[in-house]
C-alpha cells in the first residue's frame, strides 16, 4: 500500500514538476510582426487629429495616466500621459507605460515603427506579447500616424513605471498559446472619411472607441465574443477603480423591447455623452467620450440605429458592493 502511494506521489511530482518547468522555460517568448510603414509627422493638423483621438474616442489617456487625473480629463485638460496605471487581474499585474517622449522612461527611445507595431500587432518594442487591453489593430494608417505624431509632440515627463508582471497562471496561459498577439482581422484602411455617416460611426464603434469590445458578451478567460455584437452582457467584476460596484454592459442594439436606448433620439444620445460619468465606478471611459465632438457622436448614433435589433434582456447593469451577478 505504502509503495503504491509512493509511486503515485512520485508520478504527481514528475507531472507537476514537468508542467511547472515547461511553463517557466517557455512562457517568455519572443514574437515577430511586421513594422507598419508609419512615420510621425510634425504637421499641426495631423497632431491635432492625434490629440483628439487620444483624449477622446480612443481614450488612451484613461489608461495611460493616473486615476486621480480622471476628473481633469473630463474637464478637457491636457493630462500628461505619464502611465503608471495598474491592472491587477488573474494573469498578472499589467502597468501602463509612460507615453511621453522622455528618452529614459518614455517613448523617446522607441521608433515610430515600434509604436505602430505595438498598436497594430500587440507586440511591444521588446518583441514581447501584450495582453489585449488595446483593440486598435484596425485603426487607419492615417489615424495611427496622427496618434504617434501627437505622442511625439508632448512635453517629455520623466516618470519611471515598473514593467508588467505575470502570475504563474498568466505565464501558463502564454506558454500554452491561449493568448497570442492580436493582429488586424481585416486589412486596415489607409484613411477613413470623417463624417456624420453610419459608416464612420462603424469605424469609431469597432476600431477606435471599442464600444463593441464592452457591449458584447465575452468569455472572460479567452476574451472571445460569445454573444451577438452590441447586444450587451459583458460582466465587469469589482476592482480598485469600480469602488466595489460591478457592472453588466447594456444592449445597445435598437431592439424596441430590450435595447437600453429605446426611445432615444440623436440629441438625447449627444446629451447623454456630454453629461459624462453618471455612475461612479463604471468601466465605460465616459470622461474621454464626453470630449467627442457632435459630428462623431452623431455618426455613432446613426451606426447603432442602423444595426439589426437583437433581443437580449439585460435586467440590470449596476450591482452594489457584495451583490452577486444573476446566473
Ligand atoms: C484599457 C487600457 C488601455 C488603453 C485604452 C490604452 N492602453 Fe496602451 N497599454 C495598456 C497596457 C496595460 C499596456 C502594457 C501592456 C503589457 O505590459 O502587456 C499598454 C502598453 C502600451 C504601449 C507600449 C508598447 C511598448 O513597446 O512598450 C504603447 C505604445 C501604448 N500602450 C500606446 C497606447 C495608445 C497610443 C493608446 C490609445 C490609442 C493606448 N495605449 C490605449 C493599456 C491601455
Ligand atoms: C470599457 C467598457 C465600455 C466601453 C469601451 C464602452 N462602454 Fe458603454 N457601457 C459600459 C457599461 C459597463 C455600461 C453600464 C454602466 C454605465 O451606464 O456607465 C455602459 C453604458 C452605456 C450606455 C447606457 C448609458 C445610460 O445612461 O443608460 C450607452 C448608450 C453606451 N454604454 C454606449 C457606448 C458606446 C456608443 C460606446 C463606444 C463609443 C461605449 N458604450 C463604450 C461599458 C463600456
Amino acid at each position: 500500500m505504502k509503495k503504491v502511494l509512493l509511486i503515485i506521489v512520485a508520478i504527481l511530482v514528475v507531472v507537476v514538476g514537468g508542467f511547472t518547468v515547461f511553463v517557466l522555460v517557455s512562457w517568455d517568448k519572443q514574437y515577430e510582426a511586421e513594422y507598419p510603414g508609419i512615420t510621425a509627422s510634425t504637421d499641426s493638423a495631423m497632431i491635432a487629429r492625434g490629440k483628439y483621438l487620444a483624449y477622446g474616442p480612443a481614450h488612451c489617456v484613461i489608461c495611460h495616466s493616473s486615476i486621480e487625473k480622471i476628473e481633469d480629463v473630463a474637464a478637457g485638460k491636457d493630462v500628461p500621459m505619464t502611465g503608471g496605471m495598474e491592472f491587477d487581474i488573474p494573469p498578472g499585474i499589467f502597468r501602463t507605460p509612460n507615453l511621453t517622449p522622455d528618452p529614459e522612461t518614455g517613448i523617446g527611445k522607441l521608433t515610430d515603427g515600434e509604436i505602430a507595431r505595438a498598436l497594430r500587432y500587440s507586440v511591444n518594442h521588446m518583441n514581447k506579447l501584450m495582453v489585449p487591453f488595446m483593440p486598435f489593430q484596425e485603426l487607419s494608417d492615417e489615424d495611427l500616424t496622427a496618434i504617434i505624431s501627437f505622442l511625439r509632440s508632448q512635453e517629455p515627463v520623466n516618470h519611471e513605471v515598473k514593467p508588467s508582471e505575470y502570475t504563474f497562471l498568466g505565464k501558463a496561459v502564454v506558454a500554452f498559446g491561449l493568448i497570442k498577439p492580436e493582429g488586424p482581422k481585416k486589412t486596415p484602411p489607409v484613411s477613413v472619411a470623417i463624417d456624420t455617416t453610419a459608416d464612420y460611426g462603424a469605424y469609431l464603434a469597432n476600431s477606435v472607441a471599442n464600444c463593441v469590445g464592452c457591449h458584447t458578451e465575452r468569455d472572460m478567460k479567452t476574451g472571445e465574443f460569445i454573444g451577438p455584437v452590441f447586444a450587451g452582457g459583458m460582466k465587469f467584476e469589482p476592482d480598485a477603480f469600480s469602488k466595489g460596484f460591478s457592472f453588466i454592459s447594456p444592449n445597445i442594439t435598437p431592439d424596441k423591447e430590450t435595447g437600453s436606448m429605446t426611445g432615444w433620439d440623436e440629441p438625447l444620445f449627444v446629451d447623454r455623452f456630454r453629461a459624462g460619468r453618471l455612475l461612479p465606478g463604471s468601466p465605460m471611459p465616459w470622461e474621454s467620450f464626453a470630449r467627442m465632438n457632435d459630428s462623431d457622436l452623431k455618426a455613432l448614433f446613426r451606426y447603432l440605429a442602423s444595426l439589426g435589433p437583437v433581443q437580449n434582456k439585460i435586467e440590470k447593469t449596476v450591482f452594489n458592493p457584495g451583490e452577486n451577478f444573476p446566473d
